[in-house]
C-alpha cells in the first residue's frame, strides 16, 4: 500500500497499531481504519484527525487584500494552529474558504454553489462563506476555531471521490455545538447529490442537526434540537419522519451526532462530545416509499440540505465519511478518541470590556462622523451628533443599557434607556430598536460579540449569529454589514473604521 498524499508511513503504521492500543496519538481516523471501514472524506478545522496528518486543514482568505493562507496543525495529529489565523487576519476580517479533506482523496468542502431550493445571496448565487473566528472553541487548553454557519451560509463538493453511492455502506459522525440549531432546512453534513438538486427519495443520506423543517420533518422526545438523517424530502429521526420518542433532545454545548447505513438498515447514535459514551438513538429498518435501496450521490455538504436549502444554522468542529458500515464499538473508540480531544467553550469577545448594567454610549471612529454616536430615531438606529449640550431626549435615545447577551451569554444586548425593553436587533441586515418578543429568534438577532476594535479603536460589535457581520454605520444608517458581501453597506471603502466605535459611559 502506497501512502496517499497527507499520509506518511507513520500514518499507516500507526492506524495497524490502533488496535492493539499500544499507538498514543492516534486520530479518528486511524480508528476506522483499523476497524476495516477507512475514512473516505476527513474534515475539521480544529484538528488532524489522523495520527500522522500534519497537512493543512482549512484556508482563509482575509478582506484586506483578499490573500489566502492555510492553517496547519501545530504538530502531525495536532490542534490546529491557530495563532497564524490571528496574525494573518489582525486588523482585518477572514472568512473560511476551503475546508481540507483529511483523507488524501481530494474531498475538500467550498463555497457552495446554487441548487435547486435556493440560490446563496452573494452576486453569483453561491452561499455565504463562514467566518473564521464565528466559533472559537479549546482541545485540551489549546484555542482553535469551529465553521459557524449562518443562515445561507454552506460548503460543498460535488465532484467527491470514493464516497458511498446507491446502496453502498457508509458511515458518518460529526462534532456540533448543541446549542446552536433552528428550524431551518437543513444543518447536515454528509453524502447528498451531485448537481445540488432533489432528485427524489434516497438521493442522499446526511446527518442532520437541528429541530427539523416543517411537514417533513421527524421529531423525538422533548423540544429538540435532535440528531437526525436527512434521507431527502425527509428528516428521519427513526424509522418514518415522525416521532421517535427514544430519540431524545441533545444540547450539549459539544455534541457527537452519528448516522451510519447499508442495505436495509441504518442508525442514528449520538452522546456528549466531552465527557462520556455513544447511546443508540434508532438501528433497524430503512424507511419506506423510496429509502430501500438509498440512491445515494456521494457529494458531500455542510450547513445545506440536499437541493442548497441555505436556511439552517449550526457550528461544525470536525466530521468524517467511512467506506464501509462501522461497528458500534468502532464508533465507540470515535467517541473515546472525540473526549479525550478535550473540546471546552472560550471566551467569544475580545477588546475593551462591557459592564452588564451599565449605561453606554457608541462614538463613530470614521473620520466623518467623529462627533456621532449610535443612537435611535422611532425603530431606526442610526448616527446623530450628541453632546453634553443636546437635549435630554437625543441624549437618552444615544445611551444603551449593557445587558447579558439574549441569545447567547458570553456576548451582549443592547437596551435602550428612553425604551426600555426594547433592544437593538438585526433584521433583514439592518439594525432596528424592536420590544423584546421573547423569541428564539429576536434573542439571537439581538446579540453581539464585542471584540477590539477592527482600526484599532474601541469596539467592533460582531453579530453572534451571522459572525461575518458586523455593526456599521453607512450614510448614517446602522446595518451588520460583511467585508465586500453583495449589499451596498458591505463596501469595504471604510469599512474597518465604519465597524469600529468609542464605548464610553452613557449620557443618560
Ligand atoms: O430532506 C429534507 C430536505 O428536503 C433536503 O435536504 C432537501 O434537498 C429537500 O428540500
Amino acid at each position: 500500500m502506497l501512502p496517499r498524499p497527507g499520509f506518511d508511513k507513520a500514518g499507516i503504521l500507526a492506524a495497524a497499531l490502533v488496535a492493539t492500543g499500544r499507538l498514543v496519538n492516534a486520530g479518528p481516523c486511524d480508528i476506522y481504519a483499523c476497524g476495516g471501514t477507512p475514512c473516505v472524506a476527513a474534515h475539521s478545522t480544529t484538528r488532524a484527525l489522523y495520527g500522522a496528518y500534519a497537512g493543512p486543514l482549512y484556508q482563509v482568505s482575509r478582506g484586506s487584500d483578499g490573500t489566502k493562507v492555510d492553517i496547519l496543525p501545530l504538530k502531525a495529529g495536532g490542534v490546529a494552529h491557530s495563532s497564524v489565523q490571528d496574525s494573518f487576519c489582525a486588523g482585518t476580517t477572514c472568512l473560511i474558504t476551503i475546508i481540507y479533506d483529511q483523507s488524501g482523496r481530494g474531498n475538500h468542502l467550498t463555497q457552495a454553489p446554487p441548487g435547486g431550493a435556493a440560490r446563496g445571496p452573494e452576486a453569483d448565487g453561491y452561499d455565504y462563506l463562514s467566518s473564521a473566528i464565528g466559533a472559537p472553541v479549546k482541545l485540551n487548553g489549546q484555542k482553535a476555531y469551529g465553521v459557524f454557519i449562518s443562515p445561507y451560509s454552506g460548503y460543498r463538493n460535488n465532484k467527491p471521490n470514493g464516497t458511498a453511492v446507491g446502496d453502498e455502506p457508509e458511515g458518518m459522525y460529526a462534532v456540533f455545538d448543541g446549542t446552536h440549531y433552528n428550524t431551518g432546512c437543513c444543518f447536515d453534513y454528509g453524502n447528498a447529490e451531485t448537481n445540488s438538486q432533489d432528485p427524489g427519495n434516497g438521493h442522499m443520506e446526511a446527518i442532520y442537526f437541528g429541530t427539523g423543517d416543517g411537514s417533513v420533518r421527524g421529531t423525538g422526545s422533548g423540544s429538540g434540537p435532535w440528531i437526525m438523517a436527512d434521507l431527502e424530502n425527509g428528516l428521519f429521526s427513526g424509522y418514518s419522519p415522525t416521532n421517535n420518542p427514544a430519540n431524545p433532545t441533545i444540547n450539549y454545548r459539544f455534541v457527537t451526532a452519528i448516522v451510519k447505513g447499508k442495505p436495509h438498515q441504518w442508525a442514528i447514535r449520538g452522546g456528549n462530545a466531552a465527557s462520556g459514551t455513544l447511546s443508540t438513538f434508532y438501528d433497524g429498518i430503512r424507511p419506506a416509499n423510496g429509502y430501500d435501496p438509498m440512491i445515494k450521490e456521494g457529494a458531500i455538504i455542510l450547513g445545506t440540505g440536499g437541493d442548497n436549502s441555505n436556511w439552517a444554522q449550526g457550528t461544525f468542529y470536525e466530521g468524517v465519511m467511512t467506506k464501509g458500515y462501522p461497528s458500534d464499538k468502532t464508533e465507540n473508540k470515535v467517541q473515546a478518541n472525540i473526549v479525550d480531544a478535550g473540546y471546552a467553550a472560550t471566551s467569544l469577545t475580545s477588546g475593551p470590556e462591557l459592564t452588564v448594567g451599565s449605561s453606554v454610549s457608541l462614538r463613530a471612529t470614521t473620520a466623518c462622523c467623529t462627533t456621532r454616536y449610535v443612537t435611535h430615531d422611532g425603530n431606526t438606529v442610526n448616527t446623530q451628533v450628541v453632546s453634553s449640550s443636546s437635549s435630554d431626549a437625543l441624549k437618552r435615545a444615544a445611551s444603551w443599557t449593557v445587558r447579558t447577551g439574549l441569545g447567547n451569554s458570553a456576548c451582549f444586548s443592547f437596551e435602550s434607556n428612553d425604551t426600555p425593553g426594547s433592544f437593538i436587533r438585526h433584521a433583514g441586515y439592518h439594525l432596528k430598536l424592536d420590544p423584546n418578543d421573547n423569541t428564539k429568534i429576536f434573542h439571537e438577532d439581538a446579540t453581539f460579540c464585542p471584540m477590539g476594535g477592527l482600526n484599532s479603536q474601541g469596539n467592533s460589535l460582531r453579530s453572534w449569529s451571522y459572525p461575518a457581520r458586523y455593526w456599521r454605520h453607512f450614510n448614517g444608517i446602522l446595518y451588520i454589514a460583511s467585508n465586500g458581501g453583495p449589499f451596498a453597506w458591505d463596501n469595504t471603502v471604510s469599512f474597518n473604521d465604519d465597524v469600529s466605535y468609542v464605548i464610553s459611559a452613557g449620557f443618560a
